[in-house]
């Protein structure tokens, strides 16, 4: 039997009647744009995460544009952010007319290096963008500080991380913002494009609620030039039925990541997930460093097994930021080596993480 990367369809057998009947209700309710279900999704997830307040947009990365906006990034100003991401962090900065500044990754998280980002504070730096990639979050204390003491808003990508903790705290209660993605691939996925923002900070919060609503208080009267990204009720309703389950889902990662991390752990080709003692990883991604990576990549898929590379290349070296000439060595060489094995509960459980790693193991002894 082939063993994918996801089966979203298989993910929502064991909760399709809940789902129908949330659709039925919005349906039937006849409000469709920011309503009752978005407000207590906002309410929900703000506490299953650990911030006061949630702002729901119509995309993860709207919800890094809108953070952004909040904190003040315009034309002229400079975001430091990781090249090891997905495009959408960089482009919710030059969307806005900023310039992003990439700072390299630490080797074992792949997360922005603390130390890096102090380096490359300037005169016109605004926001920091911490991403909590594949599921665990980035080295926050030193940045947080940095920012205190230079006067820069924290704006966390945590699209990849809803659950993921640091010293017990929650992502997106880390910053000033935590932004999320509810992309149906995500750990928590709508049937569509959704996002939110969320923050403990009421004033942000406020302006937030402006921003999504192209900066419209009550009636035709325009406070702040906003945006339209509003989050759909019957998003916000399937979200609410996956989220009775997000702490076992995310649980039964945690259990399939343990077991590989058992089953390859004496390796020497392979470097499994490096998790520090301070952080509770929600495994979005599984992603291991391999030796002749896309050779075991090509094998695996002989054998009727697939993974992925996230991402094949930074984004410092991508067409469309070619002008940012500087060489980031880690993150050049960590897309050469990364390779993510299946994870989620629906395609892999005790069995499938035993088969994907036998023949991992096989792949090394040829
Ligand atoms: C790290 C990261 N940031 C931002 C986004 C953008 O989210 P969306 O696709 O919901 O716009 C994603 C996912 O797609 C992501 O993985």
């Amino acid at each position: 039997m082939a063993i994918r990367m996801l089966d979203i369809q298989a993910q929502l057998v064991p909760i399709q009647d809940q789902l129908e009947a949330a659709a039925t209700k919005v349906l039937r309710r006849g409000h469709f744009v920011l309503g009752e279900e978005v407000e207590a999704l906002e309410h929900e997830l703000a506490t299953y995460c650990g911030a006061r307040y949630g702002v729901g947009v119509a995309s993860g990365t709207d919800a890094l544009l809108l953070a952004l906006a909040a904190v003040g990034v315009t034309r002229g100003s400079q975001v430091i952010t990781t090249p090891f991401t997905y495009v959408a962090t960089v482009q919710a900065v030059t969307h806005l007319g900023a310039t992003p500044v990439f700072v390299d990754i630490d080797p074992q998280t792949f997360n922005l290096d603390a130390e890096q980002v102090q380096r490359a504070v300037g005169r016109r730096t605004k926001a920091i963008i911490p991403v909590h990639l594949f599921g665990q979050c980035a080295e926050m204390d030193p940045i947080c500080d940095l920012a205190a003491r230079r006067g820069l808003a924290v704006v966390e990508d945590s699209a990849q991380a809803v659950g993921a903790t640091y010293h017990g705290r929650g992502a997106c209660s880390l910053g000033h913002l935590g932004c999320l993605s509810f992309y149906p691939t995500k750990n928590l996925g709508a049937c569509g494009d959704g996002g939110m923002v969320l923050t403990n900070d009421e004033e942000l919060y406020q302006r937030l609620r402006l921003l999504r609503v192209h900066g419209r208080a009550d009636g035709y009267f325009y406070l702040i030039d906003g945006f339209n990204s509003r989050l759909d009720e019957i998003q916000a309703a399937f979200l609410r039925v996956k989220m009775r389950g997000l702490r076992e889902y995310t649980a039964a990662r945690q259990r399939n990541a343990a077991l590989y991390d058992e089953l390859l752990a004496d390796l020497p080709q392979i470097r499994t997930p490096y998790v520090p003692a301070h952080n509770v990883h929600v495994y979005h991604q599984y992603s291991i460093i391999a030796e002749r990576r896309d050779d075991l990549r090509e094998y695996l898929k002989a054998h009727g097994i697939d993974s992925a590379v996230y991402y094949p290349l930074p984004l410092h070296q991508q067409e469309i930021y070619r002008h940012f000439r500087r060489r980031l060595p880690v993150a050049e060489w960590t897309c050469q080596h990364i390779l993510a094995l299946p994870i989620a509960p629906e395609v892999v459980t005790t069995d499938g993480v035993r088969t994907v790693s036998e023949a991992i193991r096989a792949f090394y002894r040829k």
